[in-house]
């Protein structure tokens, strides 16, 4: 894992876009993996900059969303399709067509979403780079502590900590779900590329857990440490409790070297 210590949750999101953008400029037609909550917003933001400045095009590319809730519908301003659309997708020439979420249609059994989203994945040849962000819980997508570090694309119920974390999101007296459809821990360790986000000082001691703790299902992320190719991209605070920061600085600087030579993880634009 590639740990890249950044000054602020501004370089992360900058950094985040660059790469994307940089994929995207050797691979018009990558498909992504897309995640929603705080942390990548931010890096969303920035990719429609880069958009707009002609250093981007998303013309070909494809997306499949980590997870999508259910109990409400994509028209629902607090789905994820929603959260999607109005921050990045409507903003950027990709084809809405290709953009994909794990969504369950009324009526739809929601057990058979997860092996259909599976063979979507699969059919457009699977995702170049996935991008995740991560729980305080350790949690990636919806696969709370717990989850089997095998499991595919199916319904979660959301864990405490995280129904608590995001109930912000929701207005006082809101309908909040407490289930979702979540790529599993085996669907997003089949991503080539994986660029996981954290900012923040609450995010810390997930972030040391993930990169420096065991491998187990109490900490999904720290599945991470088992995948030939993750870039961690953290800020200051988040990577605050980290115990071998100075070699990842240390490891950071050396690489730059090698990357001007011979190319990187991701090109940046
Ligand atoms: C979002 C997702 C979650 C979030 C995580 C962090 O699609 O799958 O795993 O990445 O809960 O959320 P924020 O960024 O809001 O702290």
């Amino acid at each position: 894992m590639e740990v890249i210590v950044l000054d602020d949750a501004q370089a992360v999101a900058q950094k985040g876009a660059g790469l994307i953008a940089g994929l995207l400029n050797s691979k018009p037609a990558a498909v992504l993996g897309l995640a929603t909550g705080r942390t990548p917003l931010a890096m969303y933001h920035r990719l429609v900059e880069l958009y707009k400045e002609r250093r981007v095009s998303f013309a070909d590319a494809t997306t499949f969303n980590l997870d999508e809730y259910l109990g409400i519908d994509a028209h629902n301003p607090q789905s994820y399709r929603s959260y999607m659309d109005r921050e990045f997708f409507h903003h950027i020439n990709i084809k809405l067509a290709n953009t994909h979420l794990p969504a369950c249609a009324e009526r739809e059994n929601p057990r058979h979403v997860g092996p259909r989203y599976e063979a979507m994945i699969r059919d457009a040849g699977g995702v170049d780079l996935q991008v995740l962000g991560i729980g305080q819980n350790g949690h990636i997508g919806f696969n709370e502590p717990g989850s089997s570090l095998g499991s595919r694309t199916r319904v979660k119920t959301l864990a405490e900590r995280t129904l608590k974390d995001n109930s912000q999101a929701f207005e006082k007296g809101e309908f909040q779900p407490k289930l979702a459809i979540t790529m599993g821990i085996a669907t997003i360790c089949d991503a080539r590329k994986i660029l996981i986000l954290a900012t923040g000082k609450h995010k810390s001691q997930a972030v040391a857990a993930t990169v420096e703790g065991p491998v187990t299902a109490w900490c999904p992320a720290s599945i991470l440490q088992m995948h030939e190719s993750v870039a961690l991209l953290v800020d200051q605070e988040a990577a605050s409790q980290l115990k071998n920061r100075d070699y990842y600085a240390l490891a950071c600087r050396e690489n730059e070297a090698l990357h001007q030579r011979f190319g990187q993880f991701l090109e940046d634009v």
